[in-house]
């Protein structure tokens, strides 16, 4: 065989000629290593978060034309792309040059905080936009379907995108998007209409689309694609070969010289395994640019399909079928499609392909059970000849194995058309509805006997109950000749339950509810298949119509909606930016890839790379570490530990220590213990995995908070808070209530990773930190303890977060202090960057909660007292555990005025990682307990909560918290009634009253809560906020704070204030970073306080230095700024200032319980309606209506921004996202496959947010309140929206509306409390789960 290893490709218009190319080297890496072009973001390295799209450009000779895809660099290796030609986002615009309207659009629209994830949003619509000038708002939902967003919430996403659009859908008028009013809009108004604005996003002077400034398919590769090319083209690596042939001779040729060689094809299979399991396959054989293997035939009997065609093609196909043929024949293909439509995301549909989804042989890929089931065969090649199997359970003898025998390639797969007596059916739940694994999936066809309902055939497969493909055979066989019918589903449950046995360790979990959801598809499918038989006159008897709402999915729509803020006084002149939605100050360059992330760096000179061993053990000494083998491997520097930090190897905070390196006692898996360093990240990472440690297990064990309090296991002090008489309160109660609720933890999941970059400046010790911090000033202080030496040469550099949360406090200063120590010790660069998975391990993140309650309560829903004892999870050091603890205790009153409340918050000490700092920071769990308090009187004293709430809500004109501090709930109230009224919640609560006496199979549930929120930090000394604003001499302005830009705006209101103290344009003024050299100990960004701190110090520095220009402006009135600004240098006048703000001195004594704990309270409500399945657990936020006050908003569209955002991370917490331990304490969900943020279609489908209009904040910055933990205790609207539809749903079963849920209310907890014959039947025929533990 003739061979070729030259690699040819464009990016960006430059040809690109390889000739080392390395197989293992994936395009992400290779655009921002080897290229420099760093705009393309590394979220997970696993296809699964977007981050790091880009659009794959080829011309196909067979069609004639170029296509265009969005494929996700982090799978795509570079041998692959022989012919093909990349655009990043570079490529398409810049702020430089021309901006591309995707770009312009996103940032305008405030659709980019962190903007981390703005590249691969631009990407995605870009590609879109290459195919469909026009595209439809589907098409926008389906092209961002595979991108996650963890700031925004998406909606300013949407709404820049959707300007595109040609069609819009109908349904809403989509005014609201053109700068008019919705015809959504239609809740009652503010007192004050006229200074009411509903639009933030404006859209005045936006470029048109212009085609001619995209880059033009390169002439030389349409030439070489036109011309046959017969050579297998070979890439050699230092570790791995790949063959990649050019046709299907010499494909099979190569599989039977080397049968153990996996085909790569998509690489979505193959490239996770590698690059994040580590998996390693020293011979590669590349398939795609095999033309056999992407043949498309439509023939008489269906459609015959190349297993090399990628699932979009596949979709493109089953979409026309059903839309051009015969409904009956293309009933299969429509099951298809809507699984489809489900599968991952775009860019992982354009890279996977059909034979790899099938050759994988992983249950929980959808297609094969919905393949199965329609009767498809699968064509299997090899030098010996082609042979046809049935597709269907025997293809898959066990979990990832096939029939194909190991010279075989799967050729192509036949799809027949449906008959018209046949029925077909395909579900899938998953733990987010799209873009994650299934956890079950069926697919289901029922052959009638022709005109009549008798069974002739039935197929049924499930996916997601086992280690492979499961089909009841026996159950299938024993309906055969029965009648479809009430008898025929009895019996068919009954032997399901018996048949369908699903391991207690299957990989996931769940395994009760994995049942339930077999026995509950199929009572789908009985319905679907009689409703259908009325329908095509085979049967009378249709399905009851109060249970036909059962057989329609959840439709995914882009999210719509209403923003609405109070104008500024018309009498502000115009160049004052204060109060105004100014875009994001980064927003374009974020938007066109040019804005710098820590690792987007250059190298320096001689620079290494840092990868962490961390413990695999939860308690144990480590008894020896063996680094023989990793000091060999090539490319490695060294190896450090504890023994090689020269200052101190502990990190102080407040009254406790962790260790840095682990000494010799590690308390959880994930502790670091050691770090590996190499001349690359590849190097360091597979060094690491061949260190040897030898531990010596130690007891206790546990890492639950049950097991903490059996081994009474807690960190000091408890703290707690009481206001009048609780014991006594209780005895006189008419009822009382004791009750327990579960909360679980959250992973922060900002979209860039935790890293740092420090480089030693090579004289007195000096070293810069490029680092990713929320707390610069704590970085430094202990990068300079660690390597004793003083703070002062030590300099920390922020330019910006991609996303913080509160996980960029703490464990990033560790990071940051190993880093320097191996600066230390090798004299050389180093850079550490976190993969997702070690992220997610070693950082950890919000506490999981058990609040025990004991409340006293009188029949009208009065709460007549409030016993409460929190216990949080900690983790194996207390870290912020004791304040994140107060917090929650803080806010346990929420807007209520309980006359008798105590609270008591142990932290339980496990082995688990430390929990640390999240948004929000215990007020969401503290909050939450309260709310649970008054939905369960609600619910037992039969009263709607709403009520219930209203009548314990704080009344007086001056009320006092329970810790005694005093404030006016007058804009509480505010809040509260308007969220109502706009809500139109009296109305749409009758709505949902009727639907649900309408709906069996589906409920619904409205739910709205006020809240009151403490801004500052209870550590009073903290809130303080210092700046420097630097004026040169041609009048430009460098300002420079404390606080950290991690996509909440911090930098763009601390310009407006400038830009309005100056009398200076916000383009004349400019912040370049966060810089310890020059804000010395500041606070970190955090507790809402950043821009109430920052904004007040850059007053007081702008101040200063306009006091100094005022005699000189006021002798020369008629000059310029610029002027002026010489003017007083040539005076000697000092244009440099300092500002600092020293903050309310808030404290709380907890001996005594009492203090102002905070410098004031920011108010809101929500109201959230959802629906849910009850035969899945699937739920679909309907409606939310947020009203938030923010006293007088600095920038109405970064505020509300935030409330979205928070919002939305909100909703994740309380309904999706998910943390798995294994019982032995391994954090099993360490991506995005396996944990799940939300996503596009988690977002309400209508989210309105309003700032409360004439709010006044007397305490902060321009009248403005602090708003960014706020909103997202608001996601737990939607939990009791959940709550209250499942508890109509057991009340139609006769059950009682009060019962256990556990936050977060996933699919399964939903699908499991919405009990009937079916959780009953799984419930008792599963062994328990063993797979996880709940923390
Ligand atoms: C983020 C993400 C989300 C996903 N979500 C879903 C989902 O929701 N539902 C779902 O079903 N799947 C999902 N997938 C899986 C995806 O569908 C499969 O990875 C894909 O179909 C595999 O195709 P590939 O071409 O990429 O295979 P590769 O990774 O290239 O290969 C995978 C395996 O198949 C073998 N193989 C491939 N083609 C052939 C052939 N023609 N003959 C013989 N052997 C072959 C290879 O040898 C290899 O062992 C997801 C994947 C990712 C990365
Ligand atoms: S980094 Fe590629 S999808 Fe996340
Ligand atoms: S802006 Fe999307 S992740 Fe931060």
């Amino acid at each position: 065989m003739a061979s070729s290893s030259e690699l040819l490709f464009y990016i960006n218009g430059r040809k690109i000629v390889e000739r080392d190319a390395d197989p293992e080297e994936v395009l992400l890496g290779y655009l921002r290593r080897k290229v420099g072009l760093t705009g393309t973001k590394s979220g997970c390295g696993g296809g699964g978060c977007g981050a790091c799209t880009v659009m794959v450009s080829r011309y196909d000779p067979n069609q004639e034309k170029v296509l265009h895809y969005a494929v996700t660099a982090c799978l795509q290796p570079i041998v692959t792309l022989h012919g093909a030609a990349v655009v990043t986002v570079e490529g398409i615009g810049s702020t430089k040059t021309k901006l591309h309207p995707v770009q312009e659009r996103l940032a305008k629209a405030h659709g980019s905080q962190c903007g981390f994830c703005s590249p691969g949003m631009v990407m995605s619509m870009y590609s879109l936009l290459r195919n469909q000038p026009q595209p439809s708002m589907e098409d926008i939902r389906e092209a961002l379907t595979g991108n996650l967003c963890r700031c925004t919430g998406y909606r300013p996403i949407i709404d820049g995108f959707k300007t595109f659009c040609g069609r819009q859908s109908p349904g809403c008028c989509q005014n609201g998007a053109v700068g008019g009013t919705c015809c959504r809009d239609n809740g009652p108004k503010d007192a004050q209409e006229s200074d009411i604005c509903n639009t933030i996003f404006f859209q005045d002077n936006l470029l048109p689309s212009d085609p001619s400034q995209d880059l033009i398919f390169p002439p030389e590769l349409m030439m070489k694609a036109k011309r046959c090319c017969e050579e297998v083209l070979c890439f050699r690596g230092q570790r791995v070969t790949l063959l990649a042939p050019p046709d299907l001779p010499q494909l099979l040729k190569l599989k039977a010289l080397h049968p153990d060689a996996p085909l790569m094809v998509g690489n979505t299979t193959l490239g996770p395994n590698v690059q994040v399991k580590g998996q390693h396959c020293p011979l590669l054989l590349y398939a795609g640019r095999v033309a056999e293997l992407s043949k498309v035939q439509w023939g008489e009997k269906g459609l015959t399909i190349g297993a090399g065609c990628t699932l979009s093609r596949l979709k493109g196909e089953m979409e026309q079928a059903v839309q051009q043929r015969d409904e009956e024949l293309s009933a299969g293909y429509k099951a298809l499609l809507q699984t489809l439509q489900c599968l991952a995301g775009k860019q992982i549909r354009n890279m996977a392909t059909i034979g790899g989804n099938i050759a994988s042989g992983n249950p929980k890929y959808d297609l094969c059970s919905v393949l199965a089931a329609l009767d498809c065969s699968l064509a299997l090649s090899s030098e010996d000849g082609t042979r046809t199997v049935p597709l269907d359970e025997s293809v898959f003898p066990e979990f990832g194995k096939t029939v194909l025998r190991p010279d075989e390639v799967l050729l192509s797969l036949h799809i027949p058309y449906s008959k018209p007596s046949e029925y077909i059916a395909a579900f899938r739940q998953a733990q987010r509805r799209e873009f994650a694994f299934s956890l079950v999936n069926a697919g289901m066809k029922v052959c009638l006997r022709a005109g009549s309902p008798v069974v002739q055939s039935l197929r049924v497969f499930y996916g997601g109950v086992g280690p492979t493909l499961v089909r009841p055979a026996h159950t299938c066989q024993q309906l055969e000749g029965r009648a479809w019918g009430e008898e025929l589903l009895s019996e068919a449950c009954s032997s399901l339950t018996e048949e369908v046995k699903v391991p207690p360790s299957i990989p996931g979990g769940k395994a009760e509810y994995r049942k339930t959801l077999a026995l509950s598809f199929f009572y789908k499918f009985y319905m679907l298949v009689t409703e259908s038989m009325r329908q095509r006159g085979v049967s009378d008897v249709g399905v009851p119509a109060e249970q036909l709402s059962a057989l329609t999915p959840f439709k995914n729509q882009l999210p719509q909606g209403t923003q609405s803020f109070q104008l500024v006084s018309p009498s502000q002149p115009l160049s004052d930016p204060v109060g105004r939605p100014n875009i994001h100050h980064s927003g374009l360059e974020q938007a066109t890839g040019e804005a710098k992330y820590y690792d987007d760096l250059p190298p320096v000179q001689g620079e290494l790379f840092l990868h962490m061993l961390t413990s695999s053990r939860a308690h144990a000494n480590v008894i020896n570490i063996d680094t023989s083998e990793a000091l060999q491997m090539p490319g490695v520097v060294t190896f450090i530990s504890a023994a090689d930090v020269p200052g101190s190897n502990q990190r102080p905070w407040f009254n406790t220590v962790d260790e840095i390196f682990a000494e010799r006692e590690v308390l959880c898996v994930g502790q670091i213990i050691g770090a590996l360093v190499a001349e690359s990240r590849e190097q360091a990472k597979r060094a690491a995995a061949k260190i040897q440690v030898t531990y010596e297990d130690l007891q206790p064990v546990f890492f639950t908070i049950q097991d903490a309090i059996k081994h009474n296991s807690f960190f000091g002090p408890k703290r707690q808070l009481e206001r009048g008489d609780v014991d006594t309160a209780l005895q006189t109660a008419q009822h009382i209530l004791e009750d327990e609720i579960y909360m679980g933890g959250q992973e922060h999941f900002y979209m860039e990773t935790q890293g740092v970059i420090v480089v030693p400046r090579g004289e007195a010790d000096e070293m810069d930190v490029y680092v990713g911090t929320q707390h610069a000033a704590f970085t430094q202080e202990l990068v300079s303890q660690a390597l004793g030496v003083g703070s002062n040469k030590i300099t920390c550099h922020v330019k910006r977060l991609g996303g913080g949360f509160g996980g960029k406090v703490m464990k990033i200063a560790t990071f940051s202090a190993i880093t320097a120590v191996a600066a230390h010790k090798t004299g050389r660069a180093v850079r550490c960057c976190l993969d997702r998975g070690d992220d997610m391990l070693i950082t950890s993140g919000r506490h999981p909660f058990l609040v025990k309650y004991k409340v006293g309560y009188n029949s009208d829903g009065t709460i007549v007292a409030a016993d409460i004892s929190y216990y949080s999870n900690g983790g194996c050091t207390l870290d912020e555990s004791e304040f994140i603890m107060s917090k929650a205790l803080l806010h346990m009153d929420n807007a209520y005025r309980i006359p008798h409340l105590r609270g008591r918050g142990l932290v339980c000490r496990t082995h688990l990682p430390s929990y640390t700092a999240f948004r929000g920071f215990g007020g969401p769990q503290g909050l939450m307990a309260m709310e649970s308090v008054l939905y369960e009187v609600s619910v037992r004293c039969g009263l709607a909560p709403e009520k219930v709430r209203e009548l314990n809500m704080y009344q007086d004109d001056l009320c006092y918290t329970h810790h005694k501090q005093a404030f006016s709930p007058k804009d509480l109230r505010r809040c509260w009634d308007q969220c109502l009224q706009r809500a139109q919640y009296e109305e749409r609560l009758r709505d949902v009253q009727l639907f649900n006496s309408q709906n069996r199979w589906k409920k619904r549930g409205i739910s709205v809560l006020p809240q009151k929120f403490g801004v500052g930090f209870s550590k009073g000394f903290y809130n303080q906020g210092a700046a420097l604003v630097n004026v040169y001499k041609d009048g430009s302005v460098l300002v420079s704070h404390g606080g950290t830009e991690m996509g909440q705006g911090i930098h763009t209101k601390a310009l407006q204030v400038a830009s309005r103290v100056l009398h200076v344009p916000m383009s004349n003024l400019f912040i370049k970073e966060t810089c310890t050299g020059n804000v010395p100990n500041a606070a970190p960004s955090a507790a809402s306080f950043g821009t109430d701190a920052v904004g007040m110090a850059v007053k007081d520095a702008c101040e200063k230095l306009m006091r100094r220009l005022k005699p000189i402006m006021e002798k020369s009135p008629k000059s310029t700024w610029k002027q002026w600004v010489n003017d007083a240098y040539y005076q000697k006048i000092s244009l440099s200032a300092t500002g600092f703000y020293m903050g309310p001195a808030t404290d709380v004594d907890w001996d005594k319980g009492e203090g102002d704990a905070y410098y004031y309270f920011t108010f809101g409500a929500c109201c959230s309606e959802v629906e849910i399945d009850c035969l899945t657990g699937d739920h679909k936020t309907i409606r939310t209506d947020i009203v938030m006050d923010v006293g007088r908003s600095i920038n109405p569209a970064l505020d509300i921004g935030q409330v979205e955002g928070g919002f939305v991370q909100g909703l994740g917490l309380y309904t999706i996202e998910e943390l798995h331990f294994s019982p032995d304490g391994t954090l099993l969900s360490r991506g995005p496959s396996q944990y799940k943020i939300p996503a596009l279609c988690d977002v309400p489908a209508e989210f309105n947010v309003h700032l409360l209009a004439d709010a006044q904040n007397p305490h902060a910055i321009y009248m403005s309140k602090g708003v960014g933990e706020v909103p997202v205790f608001f996601g737990s609207s939607v939990f009791f929206a959940v709550k209250s539809a499942i508890a109509a749903a057991r009340l139609d079963r006769g059950l009682s509306a009060a019962f256990p849920l556990s936050s977060p209310a996933t699919a399964q907890r939903i699908r499991m409390a919405c009990e009937d014959q079916f959780t009953h039947m799984a419930l008792s025929s599963t062994e328990k789960a063993s797979w996880c533990i709940d923390v």
